[in-house]
C-alpha cells in the first residue's frame, strides 16, 4: 500500500481495463480520483462502483482525441476536487492492420488518441500540476512501443514509442517544477483490447512472456500507483516493464 490520501488523480480511458484497475487501485490507496473516458455509459457504471466502496470518485464524459472535450473534463475534475496532482494517460486503441492493409484514417486515428491524447491532455492538467506539491504524469505505453510489437499496427507501434519519446522530453522540461513524468509499458494483458486481435494473434499473445501468461488489469495499476507515490520521488523518465520478462533491452 502507498499513502496516497489528499491527492487527486485522473485517469483516462478509466472505463474498464487498465484504466478503471487504474482508478481503483489509486483509491485504495486513498486517492480522489476522476474517471474519464469516450464511454459515459461505462464510465458512469465504473465510477459508481467506486463510490459504492466508499471512494472518492467522479465519473467525466472525456474523448481524448480532441482538446475542447479535454479541456472540458479537466475542468470538471478541477471543480470537483480543487486541483489535480496525478494524471495517467491510459486512453488508448489499437489497431491491427497489416503494413499493406494500413490507411491513412487508420493511421491518423490511432496517433491522435494515443499520442495526440497523451500530450493534451498533460497541456490541459499542466496549470494545476505545476500547483501540486507532488505531482506526477504516468503514461501508458506497451511492450510495444519499446520493441515494434508483433500483432499490433505499425500507427499502434508509433503511438506507443512516441509515448516513450515524449514521456522522456517531458520529464527534463518539467524536473524544474518537481514534476516527475514516467511510463509503463505493459505486456499483453488481460483486457477487452485483445479482442481487436485474431483468435490466432491472441493464443500468440499468451506466450510472449516468460512467464507464458496474460497481465492481469491489477498488475499494471500496481506499477501506476508505485510511480504515483511519493516512495517515487526520484524516479523520472523510466520505463517500468510490466511484461513477465518479455522485453530485457
Ligand atoms: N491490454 C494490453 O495487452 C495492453 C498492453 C500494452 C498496453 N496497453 C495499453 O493500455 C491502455 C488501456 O488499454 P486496455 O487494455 O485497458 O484496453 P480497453 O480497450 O479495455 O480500455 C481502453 C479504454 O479507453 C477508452 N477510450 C478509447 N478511446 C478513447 C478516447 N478517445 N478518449 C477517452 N477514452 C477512450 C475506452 O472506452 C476504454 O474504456 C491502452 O493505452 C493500451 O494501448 C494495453
Amino acid at each position: 500500500m502507498f499513502d496516497l490520501k489528499g491527492r487527486i488523480a485522473i485517469v483516462t480511458g478509466a472505463a474498464r481495463g487498465i484504466g478503471f484497475a487504474s482508478a481503483e487501485k489509486l483509491a485504495e490507496n486513498g486517492a480522489s480520483v476522476v474517471l474519464g473516458d469516450v464511454n459515459e455509459p461505462l464510465v458512469q457504471e465504473a465510477a459508481g462502483r467506486l463510490k459504492a466502496k466508499g471512494y472518492e470518485a467522479l465519473a467525466v464524459r472525456m474523448d481524448v482525441g480532441r482538446n475542447d472535450s479535454i479541456r472540458e473534463a479537466i475542468a470538471a475534475a478541477v471543480k470537483a476536487f480543487d486541483g489535480i496532482d496525478i494524471v495517467v494517460n491510459n486512453a488508448g486503441i489499437l489497431s491491427a492492420l497489416s503494413i499493406e492493409e494500413m490507411t491513412r484514417e487508420e493511421w491518423d486515428k490511432v496517433l491522435n488518441v494515443n499520442l495526440g491524447g497523451t500530450f493534451f491532455v498533460i497541456q490541459a492538467a499542466l496549470p494545476f500540476l505545476k500547483k501540486s506539491r507532488n505531482p506526477r504524469i504516468i503514461n501508458i505505453s506497451s511492450l510495444t512501443g519499446r520493441n515494434g510489437g508483433f500483432e499490433g499496427s505499425m500507427c499502434y507501434a508509433a503511438s506507443k514509442g512516441g509515448v516513450i519519446s515524449i514521456t522522456r522530453g517531458m520529464a527534463r522540461r518539467l524536473a524544474p517544477f518537481n514534476i516527475t513524468v514516467n511510463a509503463v509499458c505493459p505486456g499483453p494483458t488481460e483486457t477487452e483490447i485483445l479482442k481487436g486481435y485474431t483468435p490466432e494473434a491472441q493464443e500468440r499473445q499468451r506466450n510472449v512472456s516468460l512467464l507464458r501468461r496474460l497481465g492481469q488489469p491489477e498488475e499494471i495499476a500496481a506499477a501506476v500507483c508505485y510511480l504515483a507515490s511519493t516512495e517515487a520521488a526520484f524516479v523520472t523518465g523510466a520505463m517500468l516493464d510490466v511484461n513477465g520478462g518479455a522485453y530485457m533491452g
